[in-house]
């Protein structure tokens, strides 16, 4: 009989895209990412996050970036290791809806940028809200990752999971995630829902978390004895609190538990001194505290939302209501159909709730709350409150179908507008139609 073959774990080193994000707002220029990428390049390392979430719009907004160049030279940087982005289905990079069309030119310009691994997920996990994204990455001969949002709800059980993650294997994913983007599993359950998973599905396994309550690595290290084939981390100087477990401790301990990474820990430390180096220059995008806080596993809301909170509260000088709003929000969680807490839906239930205590329970129904009533946002996990839902719809009927059904194509409009302009340049101006211009006035000067 053959020795038995070391069981190979695929780590995904994400510092670059959700790293970032957690830890500086998004900050970090491409100049600085670019003093990490060949280290990391050179430890092995299988895959990177480097595109998509937060980082068009920071590029854009913020950073006045070429965010197309962003993907374009990360690539040139670590040409052999796979290259993720995190893709919102049917709203890309921003936070609503998009043609099919709309979405096929992005997903093409992403692929010849750079891109090999699209990470989609979609906000109320309603599968019909990747279908078109799934198409173009499988179109153009890149690699699609459907997700499957981790939440915490009286209608979220592993059978629930189980049958998201059966249907997307069915619309043609080649892997899936488990995206638990407030840190929220515990180790029991990321074992009973990876061993049920890959019993019910065939494609590879990818786990996502972060660490806010402490439970990342302990959840990982279960994860990949139960089977899971991909695991996300990074570099220590971004690890832990709000971030995510560590690179090369992971690294470490698979390899003294006897799994395969492919990674070089002595040329992982040489990228993290880099990366400790770089994260110092951004001290000012810094929340004031990023470390572990365990509140969450009572209140069940994530980090970022309860640090957004705190501030807009300061800004009304309401902030000695905010128990009272943290209480409301399983409450307004429920009234939509137990939607999970993730951009932009965090916004959306946070607003609301917020609206509810200053001002009296709905007394303020908010635009983007009636459209989640509206069904315009696609199929919630459980009903939504009737009650409201008859309110907003005022007479008329709820949207049923799937919502970019009705929404008519926008790229023959865009190129009649932009005649002179690049697809990756029009791409822009349709994502993010407002911030455009200054982008355009300010990147031109340069
Ligand atoms: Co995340």
């Amino acid at each position: 009989m053959k020795p038995e073959q070391a069981k190979q774990v695929k780590i995904f080193d994400i510092t670059m895209r959700d790293g970032s994000q957690s830890k500086v707002a998004t900050r970090i220029k491409l100049v600085d990412l670019l003093k990490i990428a060949p280290k990391l390049a050179d430890s092995g390392i299988y895959g990177v996050e480097t595109w998509g979430g937060a980082t068009f719009d920071v590029c854009v907004r913020y950073l006045r970036e070429d965010p197309w160049e962003r993907a374009r030279a990360l690539k040139e940087a670590m040409p052999d290791v796979q290259s993720m982005m995190l893709i919102r289905g049917q709203n890309l990079v921003a936070y609503s809806n998009f043609s099919d069309d709309l979405v096929d030119k992005f997903v093409q310009a992403a692929a010849r940028n750079g891109i090999d691994v699209f990470r989609i997920f979609d906000a109320l996990d309603d599968v019909r809200n990747h279908t078109a994204v799934i198409k173009a990455v499988r179109e153009v001969g890149k690699t699609a990752e459907g997700a499957v949002c981790f939440t915490i709800s009286p209608v979220h059980t592993i059978e629930k999971f189980i049958d998201k993650a059966r249907q997307l294997e069915d619309m043609g994913v080649h892997q899936i995630a488990i995206k638990d983007m407030a840190g929220l599993i515990d180790p029991s359950t990321t074992y009973e829902l990876v061993s049920a998973l890959k019993k019910a599905v065939s494609v590879p396994l990818h786990l996502h978390t972060h660490d806010n309550c402490g439970l990342g690595m302990m959840s990982i290290l279960k994860a990949v004895e139960a089977g899971c084939d991909m695991i996300d981390s990074v570099l220590s100087p971004f690890a832990g609190g709000t971030g995510h477990p560590c690179t090369e401790s992971l690294v470490y301990s698979l390899h003294r538990l006897g799994y395969e990474t492919g990674c070089d820990l002595a040329k992982l430390t040489k990228a993290a001194e880099e990366a400790k180096a770089v994260r110092a220059l951004y001290s000012d995008f810094e929340a004031p505290y990023s470390g572990v806080d365990c509140k969450m596993l009572v209140t069940q809301i994530p980090g970022g939302v309860m640090s957004n909170l705190t501030s807009q509260l300061k800004g009304q000088n309401a902030l000695h209501r905010l128990s009272e709003i943290i209480d409301e929000i399983p409450q307004v969680r429920e009234d939509l159909g137990w939607i999970p807490l993730v951009t932009p839906t965090s916004q959306i239930v946070v607003s609301q709730a917020t609206f509810n205590v200053l001002l009296g329970r709905y007394k303020i129904i908010a635009n983007h709350t009636a459209n989640v009533l509206k069904g315009l946002y696609g199929e919630t996990p459980a009903p939504v409150n009737a009650e409201l839902q008859a309110r907003v719809l005022n007479g008329q009927q709820p949207t049923t179908v799937r919502p970019a059904e009705l929404i008519p194509p926008m790229w023959p409009e865009l190129v009649k507008k932009f005649p002179m302009l690049t697809e990756e340049e029009i791409l822009i101006h349709a994502i993010f139609p407002h911030e455009a211009a200054g982008y355009f006035a300010e990147t031109a000067k340069n």
